[in-house]
């Protein structure tokens, strides 16, 4: 018997629990009504009387050290199983998470794709501030004081500072430019701009534009007719053809109106041509001689021409999009329509 008790004592020094299956095994082994220490106390009835008390000592610690060890294995397990918790191992053969994928919004699709026509023949893009001075905005381009596109009704001025306000087109950026760069420049200069507008289907009190700026020596009016028709086929088609008719800008000498062939009805007439067979779809002309003067650019030996364009408009015409506050709205079923698109 003793033997026997010396041989689970060992097993005692040595047990450790994994799960609370093993360890409810083994306090069923040692310490149950049918378990081994209870057979030890029966067997101890007939243990011969001068072994008696060493051997009764001997069962006794053994049955106190398996209470001892078994409530400190409950312990250790508890708090493995604890700690476990929170730190789950991920399981590995688990299909990905499927990551929605989004849209481009439509004005920066027709950006990217008016940038990309103009940089193949070399423009580069030029930024400017979207916070513009009187100078970069009106003055320089030769708008007079009393122009009405300076007035409270079309422009927002920043607080009550009178040469402060968001800049009401991208022409502002054709300034910053020809004062920087020294001619040849070829830029061009997409971005937001803001007018105190009602807004409607046709008008938004933000939009966006793309300004245009070719200046060299010998710039002709030939070489910007050239230039946007080119635009025009990579942009709406190759029969695509382009209609000049004389405008008014304060800072092109002479400016013309650029209207392209009805991509939809090929020029016969249709709605969304107003049955004309013609779109209007940006101002143009050579740049006033007095603007390259206000630049710092020689108007005796280089002359140029600009051109711009509303993004809204080159959007609508290409998507058929019929309501310009479609863009603004953020609704998912319209952005969605674009995913195939770049
Ligand atoms: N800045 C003009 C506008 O906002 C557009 C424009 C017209 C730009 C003629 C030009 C140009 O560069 O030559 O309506």
């Amino acid at each position: 018997m003793i033997e026997r008790m010396q041989q689970l004592l060992g097993e005692l020094e040595e047990f450790s629990a994994t799960t609370p299956e093993v360890l409810e095994a083994y306090r069923n082994k040692m310490l149950s009504k049918k378990g081994v220490i209870a057979e030890l106390f029966n067997e101890f009835k007939s243990v011969d009387p001068a072994l008696r008390r060493e051997t009764g000592k001997m069962l006794n610690e053994l049955k106190e050290k398996a209470i001892a060890k078994i409530a400190h294995a409950k312990d250790l397990l508890d708090q493995a199983l604890e700690a476990q918790k929170g730190s789950d191992v991920p399981d590995l053969s688990m299909p990905a998470d499927f990551a929605p994928l989004g849209a481009r919004h439509p004005i920066s699709i027709v950006r990217n794709r008016i940038n990309g026509i103009f940089e193949k023949i070399g423009f580069v893009i030029s930024d400017g501030p979207e916070m513009e001075d009187d100078w970069h905005n009106f003055s320089a381009l030769n708008f007079p004081l009393e122009h009405p596109a300076r007035d409270m009704q079309d422009t927002f001025f920043i607080g009550k500072n009178p040469d402060l306000a968001l800049r009401t087109h991208t022409s502002s950026v054709q300034v910053r430019v020809m004062e920087s760069q020294k001619p040849p420049i070829r830029t061009i200069s997409p971005g937001r701009v803001f007018r105190n507008e009602a807004i409607s289907a046709r008008a938004h009190c933000i939009f966006h534009q793309v300004e245009g700026l070719y200046i060299d020596k010998g710039v002709s009016f030939a070489d910007m007719r050239q230039t946007l028709l080119y635009f025009a086929r990579e942009m709406f088609g190759e029969n695509t053809e382009i209609r000049l008719r004389p405008s008014f800008f304060p800072f092109t000498e002479p400016s013309a109106e650029m209207d392209v062939s009805c991509s939809i009805c090929g020029g016969k007439g249709c709605n969304l041509c107003k049955y004309t067979g013609w779109i209007e779809i940006m101002g143009c002309g050579m740049v006033d001689p007095s603007v390259l003067e206000n630049c710092g650019i020689d108007s005796k030996i280089y002359s140029g021409f600009a051109f711009g364009m509303g993004i809204e408009r080159i959007t609508m015409l290409t998507y058929q999009i019929k309501d310009l506050r479609m863009f603004f709205e953020n609704d998912l079923r319209f952005l969605q329509q674009f995913r195939a698109a770049t």
